[in-house]
């Protein structure tokens, strides 16, 4: 199995891996991976269905997402698609999947499987890199502190999502979703510190409002993007993307207007954060 970076802080790419039967020492190598670079990119992978829904498995639990149309024959696998004549895509912004669940996702496995001629790249940024380059005087000023995070504005069934796929999905669902988290965690695995805020789902710090957080937050979201703590990927048919979500934020180009994209992801259990 052979690494290569994809930017100096964020990424790797693996190859001289058959992920669909890897070893359980391929396997352990590519978790560590993944903690510690963020998000791992394979090539040429033969990977159906089942294979996903084992690898899965394997690694440890699947969380069901509640408002992803899922297929029938694979209620684990939430089906990120953008039609041809759709505007709206699914994660086109900076974003934490599930950063407003009690117990957050640990990542997720994501398989193309319909990509347009050019375009619909995804890029992750690097949250323990993004951490360590704040200045002093920010650091401090975080010290401490926890954030609310809810998705309600962007599932609800007049949401963000309402023109995509997923709004047949959300209408009639009673959404409520929130937790509380510290805004610097360590991760479970490495110990490194992690910023984890995003500009998506984090609405608030606790104890302020959201006009009174927003400043900070914005800081934090400016000073996070770095060219250097920042990978993009172009996706090619056989690509796989595994990430970290404590480690990462990720955002899903939506540049391939007039074409269709389809992605599968499975969302992998997480464990309680910590500071
Ligand atoms: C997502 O999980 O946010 C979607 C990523 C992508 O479609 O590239």
């Amino acid at each position: 199995m052979e690494m290569k970076a994809m930017a100096p802080n964020c990424g790797v790419e693996i190859s001289g891996v058959d992920l669909a039967h890897c070893s359980d020492s391929e396997m352990q190598a590519i978790k560590q991976a993944i903690y510690e670079h963020g998000v791992a990119v394979f090539r040429d992978q033969e990977f159906s269905p089942e294979d996903h829904i084992a690898f899965a498995k394997r690694w440890g639990g699947i969380d069901i997402n509640n408002y992803f149309p899922l297929t029938e024959q694979h209620p684990e696998i939430a089906v990120v698609k953008k039609e041809a004549d759709q505007s709206t895509n699914i994660g086109g912004a900076w974003h934490t999947d599930h950063s407003y669940d009690q117990i957050p996702a640990m990542g997720s496995i994501l398989v193309a499987r319909d990509l347009p001629p050019s375009g619909g790249d995804t890029e992750w940024a690097h949250m323990g890199a993004a951490y360590d380059a704040l200045p002093d005087d920010l650091k401090a000023e975080i010290e401490g502190l926890e954030a609310f995070h809810t998705a309600d504005h962007v599932y609800k069934a007049d949401g963000l999502y309402a023109q995509t796929d997923m709004g047949s999905s959300l209408r009639g669902q009673d959404l409520k979703t929130g937790a509380i988290h510290p805004v610097v965690i360590r991760h479970p695995h490495t110990g490194r510190k992690l910023l984890y805020v995003n500009s998506a789902f984090t609405i608030h710090f606790v104890g302020k409002t959201r006009e009174e957080s927003l400043p900070l937050l914005q800081r934090l979201y400016d000073a996070a993007l770095t060219a250097d703590n920042q990978c993009r990927l172009q996706w090619k048919p056989g690509t796989v993307a595994i990430w970290d979500n404590r480690t990462t934020w990720h955002n899903a180009m939506n540049d391939y207007q007039g074409y269709r994209r389809e992605m599968h992801r499975i969302t992998l259990s997480g464990e309680a954060l910590a500071a």
